[in-house]
């Protein structure tokens, strides 16, 4: 097996779900090998046993093949939404990058066009990003018509161009949802998804300096939960793939990580009244249980949080018609 392919193997079996959690121990026959995590390791990889368990988990893996990772850089074409300002109509214009590494991430990609473009002299494409590692959120492009790209669960900051063919044509375009209006090319206003936190999302208890860590006690499970839901980096990607612009999923994640904790508790039921009357107001649609918000999320927020935002929303309703 060439050494580029054991890096493909190595990929596949860390992201392939039929892999069990905690090991590489193939959930399903046929394969009857029992490997830990801790064995995987380059040299393991060689090693003719794994690379049979490899070969049977994928020939039944449900996910599309993992290519092995390319070796040799490339050439890629580009499709990208150009648009002068919010007024303006746009379009997709074709664009050419060539020699790039296949380690290089999506947005150094960008960067080497935009290079190019201003040594022609040409306008460079504008796209925002801040963090480049998949924790601020700002970053939103819609790769090949995936808010994010193809390499989920991630931001788009945190895409290579190993996940892309030699030659392929990749069309670049900014997330499209109504709730958030075009400012230039693949830059977006997402200032309606900043006005649902501001109408809630917050505590207004004093937080004072770190309390003693036992002095609140918080059950395990709903600390763990809350913190799943603190994993929303706010970018938007839910609402963008979502057919109905919704951004529940991301409302949700807020909603219930401060409604899970004693902290939050006080402004429970003002909270997601307020956001989700603001998330109407901004005009985002209604979640219709397509789940297309879930599969995009870099921050793998679950759509059982809307389930808890929903619930959250209906005991408010009931304890303001009550008075309480
Ligand atoms: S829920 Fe996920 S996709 Fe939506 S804003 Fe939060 S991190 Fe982004
Ligand atoms: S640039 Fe920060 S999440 Fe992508």
């Amino acid at each position: 097996m060439p050494e580029d392919q054991d890096f493909g193997e190595r990929e596949h079996s860390a992201r392939c779900r039929w892999h069990v959690a905690g090991g590489l121990r193939h959930a399903l026959p046929p394969c009857h090998k029992r490997f830990r995590i801790s064995q995987i390791s380059r040299a393991a990889l060689l090693h003719q046993d794994v690379r049979q368990h490899a070969g049977h988990c994928r020939a039944s893996c449900p996910r599309t093949p993992i290519r092995p990772f390319a070796t040799r850089n490339m050439n890629f074409k580009l499709k990208i939404w150009r648009q002068k300002n919010r007024q303006s109509r746009g379009k997709l214009v074709d664009y050419e990058v060539r020699d790039i590494s296949p380690d290089t991430s999506f947005l150094e990609m960008l960067d080497i066009l935009n290079e190019n473009l201003l040594r022609a002299g040409g306008e460079p494409v504008a796209f925002d990003s801040d963090c480049r590692e998949g924790i601020c959120g700002t970053c939103s492009l819609t790769v090949n018509g995936e808010a994010h790209g193809p390499d989920h669960p991630g931001a788009v900051c945190e895409l290579y161009m190993r996940k892309f063919r030699d030659g392929e044509t990749i069309t670049v375009e900014p997330f499209r949802v109504g709730a958030f209006p075009i400012v230039k090319d693949l830059v977006v206003d997402r200032i309606a998804l900043d006005r649902i936190v501001q109408a809630g999302g917050f505590i207004s208890a004093r937080a004072g300096s770190a309390p003693e860590a036992n002095s609140i006690l918080v059950p395990k499970h709903d600390a763990d939960l809350a913190m799943e839901a603190a994993a929303c980096i706010g970018c938007g990607a839910c609402a963008a793939a979502c057919p109905n612009g919704s951004a529940m999923l991301s409302a949700a994640a807020k909603v219930s990580h401060l409604s899970f904790l004693p902290q939050g508790t006080p402004e429970r039921e003002r909270r997601v009244l307020k956001m989700v009357r603001e998330m109407d107001e901004q005009g985002f649609g209604n979640c219709t249980n397509t789940y297309e918000c879930e599969a995009v999320c870099p921050a793998k927020i679950s759509a059982s949080f809307i389930a808890k935002l929903n619930r959250e929303y209906a005991r408010a309703q009931f304890r303001q018609r009550l008075g309480e």
